[in-house]
Formats: structure tokens, sequence, C-alpha cells
């Protein structure tokens, strides 16, 4: 077998074949639904390549205002990752001999605890932000011997079955049967409610995203500070979910340090490499990962088969590098601070336009209803037939008219959210302002526009 000859395989070729569709092909083999709403809200663009804080439709270029949902924080196919790649590649290195130890996961482990908030010195690698997640869950209940999990309404944690029970959205579970026993809900940033749970003696953690995704809702300053206390008096660890907010996401390596809040476990995922492999990691305090490798025969009792890989590993260091050497943080803190400025002018001279929050790039503006009559009317027809119609109708021109790709910022709600690369300059930031005031200008006018986008989606919709 070892003389064979390779035959060479041509990647290139079976990317760019004329014939290949590739909306065609997610709908027949990946997810048909998924297909179909691309169609309708004009998504079914076929991207040729990424660079940067752009993806570009052969010589069209739009701003990516999703990132990969967060994680090209360095921006698309950074060079300085992809060169650490093919280096690792060519290295031929001894990846995941399983009983052995590695090298890449040994050095990137020591870098993450030393630029982690307070002292998570311990880390466990996985693939995703989810199963992160579930580490915690799992670690938060062997480190105290007890079950309950405690996490905020509109939380958003993942979407497997551990992850998901702690959801704060029901429409994520609907239709999945029974959840994780022991998980309850709390309203965010309310610390007389934590404490009302945590005072039952019986909490194992409470989880929660220091600025949470969905809608991006940000705390009190006293909330954080506030919770961790509460579960150190009550014996519960406190579990902070960086998995979207880390690595300068909201202006700082970490959204723990806008409150100086120290995690027992902190979840981090998205960003770390740099967008090219999956990973995941759970760092945790010491005394908590003891308790769950407690002995030498439960020292594999919590893995996964591609933990410390190598090429994620070595993403993860070149990520680390970037971040730092490119000032890529502080970048985040400064057009994050340009772009909210720009979003409030919005705000204080549009009536839909109700509010801007954020920190850093991670930025929602939310409409609400007008108080002109027609308008008001435009809008109560499209949030009858359906609730996620009016953002939709704003980021739909957004792509076509302005080339900006964005995202709803969550179910029921009416609001946008950017999460774009933090590599973004000052001309990206006063393109994406510019273009969101004149969508929310047009929307202003009914008949417009933006209201003949929302009846097209209405139509789509009765269709369903
Ligand atoms: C805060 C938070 N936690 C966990 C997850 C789940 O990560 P993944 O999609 O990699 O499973 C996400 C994903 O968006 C997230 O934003």
């Amino acid at each position: 077998m070892s003389n064979t000859p390779h035959t060479p395989f041509d990647l290139r070729a079976l990317h760019d074949a004329e014939v290949t569709d590739p909306l065609a092909l997610i709908g027949q083999h990946i997810n048909p639904t998924y297909s179909k709403v691309l169609k309708i809200l004009g998504y079914d663009i076929n991207y040729t390549h990424g660079r940067g804080a752009y993806l570009y439709d052969g010589e069209t270029q739009y701003i990516d205002g999703l990132g990969g949902f967060g994680v090209f924080a360095c921006g698309r196919n950074h060079p300085v990752i992809r060169d650490a790649l093919k280096q690792a590649m060519d290295m031929d290195l001894p990846n995941l001999p399983k009983f052995g130890p590695t090298r890449l996961s040994g050095l990137l482990a020591k870098q993450l605890v030393d630029i982690a908030p307070g002292d998570l010195n311990t880390v466990y690698y996985c693939n995703s932000g989810a199963e992160s997640v579930e580490t915690a869950i799992k670690y938060a209940r062997a480190a105290t011997g007890r079950d309950r999990i405690v996490y905020c309404k509109k939380a958003y944690h993942g979407l497997t079955m551990g992850a998901l029970a702690l959801n704060g959205s029901k429409d994520f579970r609907e239709g999945f049967g029974s959840m994780l026993d022991n998980c309850v809900d709390v309203p965010f940033n309310d610390l007389e409610a934590l404490e009302e749970k945590l005072r039952r003696g019986d909490v194992a953690g409470f989880i929660v995203e220091p600025i949470q995704g969905k809608g991006v809702f940000l705390p009190d300053d006293d909330y954080l500070p506030g919770a961790v206390e509460l579960c150190h008096k009550y014996g519960a660890v406190f579990i902070a979910d960086e998995v979207q907010t880390g690595f300068g996401r909201t202006g700082k390596m970490f959204a723990c340090e806008h409150w100086g809040v120290e995690p027992d476990i902190m979840c981090v995922s998205k960003a770390l490499s740099g967008g090219y492999v999956p990973v995941g990691a759970t760092l945790s305090k010491r005394w908590v990962h003891n308790k769950v490798f407690s002995t030498m025969d439960r020292v594999l009792v919590h893995s996964t088969t591609f933990g410390q890989n190598d090429l994620a590993m070595a993403a993860g260091l070149a990520t680390l590098h970037v971040l730092k050497t490119e000032k890529i943080v502080e970048n985040s803190a400064t057009m994050g601070e340009r772009l909210i400025g720009r979003f409030q002018q919005i705000v204080d001279k549009y009536d839909m336009a109700k509010q801007v929050r954020g920190k850093g790039l991670m930025v929602a503006l939310e409409y609400g209803p007008p108080k002109g009559i027609t308008l008001k009317a435009g809008w109560a027809l499209l949030h009858k037939l359906d609730q996620g119609l009016f953002p939709q109708a704003i980021l739909i021109p957004l792509l076509s008219d302005h080339r900006i790709l964005a995202q709803v910022a969550g179910h029921h709600m009416d609001v946008i959210k950017l999460t774009p690369p933090l590599v973004l300059s000052e001309a990206d930031v006063d393109h994406i302002a510019d273009a969101i005031e004149t969508v929310t200008a047009a929307c202003h006018k009914f008949p417009g526009p933006v209201w003949e986008v929302g009846k097209r989606l209405s139509q789509a919709v009765l269709k369903r």
C-alpha cells in the first residue's frame, strides 16, 4: 500500500466548475428550507471569495456585517493565520497522538490563561461554542455536587441539548422534546431574581453572556460583579459565556473586563481560530478542574476526539498574535464608538429608530412603531402577518442597494445587528451608517420601497 502513487486532486477545478449551482446543492442535499429562504430574501448571492471585512461576488464588494456570526474578528482569510496553517501542514506534525503530549495545545493554553480575566488557569478544548457550554454545565455540576443551572431570559448558549436547555427563547426548543432537568431562567440584569434562585442552596452554576447576543442587551454596571458575589455567597460557580463577546468583539479582549469580573468558568470559541478551523475552549479555575478530573481513572471522563487538534491550535496561536500585533481589539473599540455614535444620530433624527445598543463592534439598532397614522397602519399590518418581517425589510435593501450583509438580532424583535470583522475602517463604518440612514429614511415613507419589500415578504409568508 505504501507504494501506491497518489492521484492529484484539483479542489479549485471542482469549486469553480460552471455546472455547480451552490444554492441547488444546498436545496437538494443540505437544507431545502434554508435554500428557499435565501432565495426569498435575495441572499442567494454566489460569493466567490472573501478578504478582510469584505465578501465578493466577482468584482462586486460587500461589507460583511455578520463576520460569519462573529468568527472573523481578524478579517476573512487573514494571510498570517493562513500562513500559520500552511506551516503547520508542512511540518507533518504528530497531530492527535491521543496518548501522548502535543506541543501547540499547551502553548495556546498558556497564552489563553495569560490573557483571561482573573485566575482561570486550566483549558479544555472542544470544537464549538455549544460544546464549550456543555463542558461548563458538567464542570459546574461536578465542582459543586449540585444539579441546578440558572440562565437568563433571552440567553443564547448554543443548540446542543444541554445548551438548548439554557436557551432563553422557546422558539429554539419547540419540537425537540423534554430538556435537561433542573435549569431555570431569571431576567437578565435582575440581581434580586438571581438571589431568589440561589438562596435555595441547590444551584451549581449561573451562566450569563456578559452582553446578550440576541438583541444586544448590556448589563447595568453593578450586575455582573453583583452576580459573581451572589454566586459565591451561595456556593455556586459563575460561568461567563464569552463565545460571542470574546477576543475583542466588544472593544476589550473579553467583555468581562468592562466590569472587572473574574469568572470561575469561561466559555470561548468563534474568533479563537480566525474563522478557519472549528474550535472551542472552556477555561476554569484549578479547583473546578480538579473536581472533574478527581482521580487517575477519571482522566478522560470528559473529552472529545478532535480537542487539541493541531490545525485549530496553530490557527489559535496565530489569531492571538494577529489580535495583538495589529491592534485589532483597539480598532474594535474605536470603530465601535464611531458606529454607535452615528447610529445615535439616526435615533435622534428618525421616529422609528428607537435605540442603539452595543460595545465595540457588537452593535444593534432597535426600531419601533411610528407616530403617523398611515405608517402606524403599515407597521401593524406587517407585524400581524409576522413579527420578524420589519427588520428583514430593512436588511434586504441594505444588501441589495448598499451591499452590506447584516442580520436580525433575534426572534420577535425589530432589531438589526452587526458583528463585522474587527478590522473595519472608518470609511466602512461611515458607509454602513450612511446606508442604514438611507434605508431608515425610506421606511418613513408609506407607500415606499421598504414597505414594498415588506409586502413582497408578507406575500411569501402567506404562501408558506
Ligand atoms: C454566547 C454564545 N454561546 C454559545 C454559542 C454557540 O456556539 P456554536 O454555534 O459554535 O455552537 C453562541 C453562538 O452564537 C453564542 O453566541
